[in-house]
């Protein structure tokens, strides 16, 4: 096969890149058909130096968010210090590239600094939430940031109950309501998101992921929606499932929207078929914001050695994945 090439000139650089072509039209073009958000998480800055890396981002996606640089303690690791290197650098990227970002994400069991960690007094944590929500909002407010995951993986990962991080511990089951409404006094614009895994596959945590969001709604906690994570490690979801959690959810008002796909599984086939699958029914289902857990199998994380869960392969070419996704969107009729 002959190899073919794109030339895309970098935005105010002399160079040109050469990236594989797909041989049709990007993911971001017929997504914007269709007023769907297309996108890719787990965008490390540093990945930016690599000019293939940046070129296909800004050339199939319309949506970014940064991978961990968004955790409490990658940018505010001491009480009152802030590095913005990173974050400022990916947003100054989605401006260029006229993207969206989401922000990922205020709170998580993840990466807190000591300064958090050692807090004990119920007031004097909501005060560094509030400190920390209102430095990273209000940085970023209309400035192409427009949602955020307020809390990440609240639940625990095969469900039974919160985890027990340090928000749970020093404000009990509550502190998801203070953190939304934290957020909201920081950032009134933004859609707040509840950022969830594995609900589409385990119908008990599918089943508490409801309740507790369903109570914040009764309790009129500001919340948007629920990010769905969708890492898929062999099985999709059974079909009707998306399309059952978009209606729970609508009925109270809420949004779903797929947050972090990728397909874990070492059959090729099986991962192109699910793919598309999965991309076509949330389509139908009305889900229009739809982002990967990255696009290159270059920088891929798996736990199932081998596995390559991306669209694109390691050197940019586009996978079975990549085009059973953009047959999803082409096909895609979105009568209202
Ligand atoms: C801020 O973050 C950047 C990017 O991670 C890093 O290169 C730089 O050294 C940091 N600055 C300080 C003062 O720690
Ligand atoms: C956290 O607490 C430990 C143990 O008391 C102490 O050694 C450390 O200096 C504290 N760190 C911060 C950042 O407050
Ligand atoms: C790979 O997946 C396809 C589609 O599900 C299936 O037909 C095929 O049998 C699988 N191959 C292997 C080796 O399991």
């Amino acid at each position: 096969m002959k190899a073919t090439a794109l030339i895309i000139a970098l935005l105010g650089a002399a160079e040109a890149v050469y990236i594989p072509s797909t041989g049709t039209t990007s993911l971001r073009e017929e997504a914007a058909k269709k007023d769907i958000l297309i996108g890719s998480g787990a965008i490390n800055p540093a990945y930016l130096n690599d000019p293939q890396f940046a070129a296909v981002l800004a050339l199939q996606f319309n949506s970014l968010s940064p991978e961990n640089e968004g955790k409490w303690s990658f940018f505010n690791p001491a009480e009152g210090y802030y590095n913005w290197t990173s974050l400022d650098r990916l947003v100054n990227f989605a401006e260029d590239s006229n993207m969206v970002v989401k922000g990922h994400g205020l709170i998580s069991s993840c990466c807190n600094p000591d300064y958090v960690l050692n807090i004990t007094d119920p007031t004097a944590l909501r005060a560094a939430m509030t400190a920390h929500f209102e430095a990273f909002m209000h940085r970023y407010n209309g400035k192409r940031v427009d949602r955020w995951d307020v809390v990440t993986e609240a639940l625990k990962t095969q469900g039974g109950g919160l985890n027990a991080n340090i928000f749970y511990n020093v404000l009990g089951s509550g502190y998801i309501a203070d953190a939304f409404r934290i957020a909201q006094a920081a950032g009134p614009d933004a859609k707040l998101f509840i950022n969830e895994n594995l609900v589409e596959s385990l119908p008990y945590k599918r089943q508490e992921l409801y309740d507790l969001v369903s109570g914040l709604v009764a309790d009129s906690v500001p919340i948007d929606g629920v990010a769905l994570q969708m890492h898929i490690t062999e099985v999709a979801p059974i079909p009707g499932v998306i399309t059952d959690i978009v209606n729970s959810y609508k009925a109270l008002g809420l949004e779903v929207t797929i947050a972090e796909m990728d397909v874990h599984t070492l059959n090729a086939t099986l991962q192109t078929d699910i793919y598309g699958a999965v991309i076509e029914e949330a389509l139908n289902a009305g889900i229009t914001d739809i982002s990967f857990w990255g696009f290159t199998d270059k920088h891929a994380y798996t736990w199932l050695p081998g596995a390559k869960p991306l669209m694109f392969t390691e050197r940019y070419k586009p996978k079975g994945a990549f085009y059973a996704t953009h047959t999803a969107l082409t096909s895609f009729i979105n009568t209202p």
